[in-house]
């Protein structure tokens, strides 16, 4: 399996990612995408926004500041919370996430332990600083919000955050659009937009970063409703990796079970069950395979401070099964802290019941950057028989849709008529250096999912040969039915 340093090498020869300000000398936990990259991370958020805002009737859309006031984190709890545990080396002074830290040294899952507890761990198995081999000092929780200074003053008025995460801007701006757009319950509100945690270790390429982007959904629902109408058998019937908290905590592996039996067991309520059964779905529908994502339980130490259950969507990575995607159920928690911080009510009138109340609250939670990553990972094939990678992305989400060769330049003329006549309908790359078969190999590096060439027949039969990408088939299309053919193609 590919590790993620070479996926991270693949992506800045090719012009996906590049570490931000390398000139001088990059910065950890922060990246800069590149043509491809910019064009294929496009590509996956507006498939997502399509998917769960404007194909949808009970979805808005918002998009809210990057900056906002001490007052929302404080009522979100992240000033209090948002916490992960640092240990630093007494000899050369590096901090360390004292989790990753345990986690690589003992090879043991550590999830939700305090500082307590990881202190003792460390001391007890005399794990050592990986640098310097120096001594750790006591272990201590570690705030990730990044405090921005606003004007000239100093006062504790003028310091704001950079958002830990989008949702708490949904949240505060929740009243707003209940007020302006007659929305009914049960509704969504989502927002795609960046989010800043300044992490203690950032590693593995866009795993883990600084700042790093997020799709996220806050679905408000009646509290006392048990039952979601948009259940029915796409949903019940999905099969999927699983790894309950019981299994982890008999150190057993995760079983193939239904979204179904998930329900029968109690593990979830039928909402929390739709919309982590579309989470997943979303990353499949854009051909990620079943067999590297499982979805796996919180076990009740590591669930965050607002939730009362998650499942995280995990992906198989070189380093790990690692979360891609997290699904909570959020409950009253933070309309409820937003109504007594602000003294504003965030109660809503219902038509149903004819009564005021307060919605709970389902959060898909996706990363854009992990996404990124789990699809480029997960459509990267080193085929040995054609002697190059193709980068096998979905035809709905590639970078540049059809590559347009002339056979030899001589026919560059004709063949700019068929670039330009498709150019208006798909991202078209024009090519003209090296080989057809140098050029078909660059195409499938970058996942072009269709590449056209024209030859010398085509001057008196007016066809080109269109190259499928994942079989290497080869057809003569008519020039007039070119763009259907490739419409159809890409599944529009
Ligand atoms: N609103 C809920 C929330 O923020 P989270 O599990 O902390 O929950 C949600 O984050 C998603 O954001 C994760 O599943 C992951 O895809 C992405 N994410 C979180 N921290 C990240 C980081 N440091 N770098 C890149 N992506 C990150």
């Amino acid at each position: 399996m590919l590790t993620i340093e070479e996926l991270s090498v693949f992506c800045k020869k090719k012009g996906f990612v590049f570490p931000s300000t390398e000139i001088y000398g990059g910065m950890t936990g922060f990246f800069d995408y590149g043509p491809l990259g910019v064009e294929l991370k496009n590509n996956l958020k507006s498939s997502w926004w399509k998917t769960f805002v404007s194909t949808r009737e009970d979805v808005q859309g918002i998009d809210g500041t990057n900056i906002s006031s001490g007052k929302i984190w404080e009522a979100s709890g992240h000033l209090a919370n948002f916490t992960d545990v640092l240990v630093q080396c007494k000899k050369c002074g590096k901090n360390q996430r004292a989790d990753n830290l345990v986690e690589d040294v003992l090879k043991i899952n550590v999830d939700g332990l305090n500082a307590e507890a990881l202190s003792k761990i460390i001391q007890d198995n005399t794990i050592k600083c990986p640098e310097c081999k120096g001594e750790f000092g006591e272990a201590k929780n570690f705030n990730l919000m990044f405090p921005v200074q606003l004007g000239a003053e100093t006062t504790k008025d003028s310091t704001a955050f950079l958002r830990g995460e989008t949702a708490q801007l949904i949240f505060a701006n929740y009243k707003n659009i209940v007020d302006s757009g007659r929305v009914k319950l049960p509704f969504g509100i989502a927002q795609i937009g960046k989010a800043f945690r300044n992490e203690i270790a950032p590693r593995n390429f866009l795993f883990r970063q600084r700042e790093f982007e997020q799709m996220e959904l806050e679905f408000f629902v009646r509290p006392e409703d048990k039952k979601c109408p948009l259940l029915e058998k796409r949903q019940l019937e999905l099969e999927f990796l699983f790894l309950s908290e019981k299994d982890q905590d008999a150190k057993q592996e995760h079983n193939k079970v239904k979204v179904s039996d998930l329900l029968a067991q109690g593990l979830l309520t039928e909402w929390h069950a739709y919309w982590l059964a579309e989470s997943y779905l979303w990353f499949t529908e854009l051909g990620v395979r079943k067999e590297h994502l499982r979805i796996r339980q919180h076990i009740k130490k590591e669930l965050s401070h607002y939730s009362s259950a998650t499942f995280d969507v995990e992906y198989k990575f070189a380093f790990g099964w690692k979360e891609i995607h997290g699904n909570a159920n959020r409950g009253q928690f933070d309309l409820t802290q937003h109504q007594k911080f602000s003294g504003k009510s965030m109660e809503i009138f219902d038509e149903e019941t004819k009564s005021k109340i307060l919605p709970a609250v389902i959060e898909p939670s996706f990363g854009v950057d992990r996404a990124f990553l789990t699809l480029i990972a997960d459509a990267y094939h080193d085929d040995k028989e054609r002697g190059n990678i193709v980068l096998k992305l979905s035809p709905k989400i590639a970078p540049v849709q059809v590559g347009v060769f002339p056979l030899v330049n001589k026919l560059d003329e004709k063949t700019r008529e068929v670039f330009n006549s498709l150019r208006k309908e798909f991202v078209c790359q024009f090519d003209r250096s090296g080989s057809i078969g140098r050029r078909y190999a660059r195409a499938d590096e970058i996942g072009i999912p269709f590449c056209v060439t024209v030859d010398f027949d085509t001057l008196n039969d007016h066809c080109v040969t269109v190259r499928d990408r994942d079989t290497t088939k080869q057809e003569r299309v008519r020039i007039v039915d070119l763009k259907q053919y490739l419409t159809l193609r890409f599944g529009y």
